[in-house]
Order: structure tokens, then C-alpha cells, then sequence
């Protein structure tokens, strides 16, 4: 290690006290939790309290439109069968019914 490094090395231990001394435990500001408009009624009140817990909501809002019942069949059973969402085989199917009254 030539001269520069060595003090450059020690100018960085020299200040890691200085540092530490320094660090405070921060505190975020987290948004509320929102739920989107579109979920926000008492039919879609299952996909809220089955579908929140890994992803936002709006993964489900901003899928396409008017594909029919069996595109929200698969995809609840995808989340079930592949991503192993802990989902009551009576809530799929109410969540898959009230996903497919609401987009179609
Ligand atoms: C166990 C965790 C989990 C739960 C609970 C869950 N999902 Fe997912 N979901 C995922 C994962 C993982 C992805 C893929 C994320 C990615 O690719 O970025 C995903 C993606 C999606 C997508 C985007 C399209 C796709 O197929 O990737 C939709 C739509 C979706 N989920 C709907 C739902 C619905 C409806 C529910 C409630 C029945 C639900 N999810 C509950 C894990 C979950």
C-alpha cells in the first residue's frame, strides 16, 4: 500500500467514530394505507381482506377490462396455487364473482 492510501485508509478509520456518534434512529412517515376507489364498496369488501396482504390493490385495478368471469377464476387460482395465497376455497370463489361483477 503506498503512502496515499494508507493515509486515506486512515482518515476514513480516524472518522468512523465521528460517524457513529452521529447515526440516530430515523423515523419514516409511511402514506396511509389507501384502498382504491374501486375497491372501496361492500361487494368488493372479500378481494380487500383476501388480496391486500402481499401486493397493492391495484394490481388487480389496472388489469384489463371485460375479459370475463374465468380471467378472475385464473387468476385467483393463480394466486392460490402458485404464489400459495392462504385463501378459503369459499373466499376464492366469492373474490373470483365480485372481481368478475366489478370489471367484467
Ligand atoms: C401470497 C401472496 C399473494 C396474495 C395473497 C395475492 N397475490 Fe396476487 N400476486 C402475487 C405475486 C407474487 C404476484 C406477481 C408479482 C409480480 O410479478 O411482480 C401477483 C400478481 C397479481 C396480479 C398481476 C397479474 C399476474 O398474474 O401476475 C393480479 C391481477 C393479482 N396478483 C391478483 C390477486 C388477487 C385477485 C388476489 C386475491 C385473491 C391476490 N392477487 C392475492 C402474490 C399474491
Amino acid at each position: 500500500m503506498n503512502r496515499a492510501a494508507v493515509l486515506t485508509v486512515a482518515l476514513g478509520l480516524a472518522t468512523l467514530p465521528a460517524v457513529i456518534a452521529a447515526a440516530r434512529p430515523v423515523t419514516y412517515n409511511f402514506p396511509a394505507d389507501t384502498i382504491p376507489a374501486a375497491f372501496a364498496e361492500p361487494d368488493t369488501e372479500i378481494v380487500v381482506s383476501n388480496c391486500s396482504a402481499c401486493h397493492s390493490l391495484d394490481y388487480i385495478a389496472t388489469q384489463p377490462r371485460h375479459k370475463g368471469p374465468q380471467f378472475w377464476r385464473d387468476a385467483v387460482n393463480k394466486m392460490v396455487n402458485v404464489y400459495k395465497a392462504p385463501i378459503d376455497p369459499a373466499d376464492a370463489d366469492a373474490v373470483s364473482a365480485a372481481l368478475a361483477r366489478k370489471f367484467g
